[in-house]
């Protein structure tokens, strides 16, 4: 059998930036490490019935331990506004969540109320993804915000949604 062709890294990420994503903050309360939070955009539906949603997180993530081991977490869909949410998540610091206000959703995950949707989960699965891995979250609750513009992720960069 031929090997399989490696596809270079910088070509992947190149091709990955052409898919356009939002962009969430997955949360969660951790008894270890108190509140927790990481900028996601490998969030997607999974499943209606039950209803599932997946995202990935990379194993030498600060977040990985803690998450991976909290049986509650929310995946909060960021608006055009909450940008500086997505930065501070997504960037080495201390304490993210210096300054950062939310409340707290009926599982008991920190939620940022000016979100546009969260989606309030339980632990259901967990895969192996590579150097990532996959967890899917049972959707126990819904919180749907105001419809305000989206933040939107592309090549790597914040956009806007020209018709928004
Ligand atoms: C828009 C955006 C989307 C991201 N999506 C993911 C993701 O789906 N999974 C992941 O593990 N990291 C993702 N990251 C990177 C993490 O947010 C970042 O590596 C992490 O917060 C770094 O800090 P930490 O090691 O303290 O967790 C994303 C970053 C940005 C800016």
């Amino acid at each position: 059998m031929m090997p399989a062709k490696s596809v270079n890294a910088s070509a992947f990420r190149e091709a990955m930036g052409r898919f356009v994503t939002g962009v969430t903050v997955v949360t969660a309360m951790t008894a270890e490490a108190g509140p927790v939070g990481i900028t996601v955009n490998s969030f997607n539906s999974v499943s209606l019935d039950p209803p599932l949603v997946l995202f990935s997180i990379d194993r030498l993530s600060q977040q990985f331990g803690p998450l991976i081991r909290a049986r509650r977490y929310a995946v909060n869909v960021l608006g055009r506004e909450q940008e500086v949410l997505s930065r501070i998540f997504s960037l080495p610091q201390a304490d993210r969540w210096n300054g950062v206000g939310y409340s707290e959703t009926s599982a008991g995950s920190p939620y940022f109320p000016e979100a546009l949707a969260c989606f309030d989960c339980e632990a259901f699965a967990q895969h192996d993804g590579g150097d990532h891995v996959i967890f899917i979250g049972r959707v126990v609750d819904v919180i749907v915000g105001d419809p305000a513009e989206p933040l939107v992720y592309y090549r790597g960069r914040y956009n806007r949604l020209e018709s928004a």
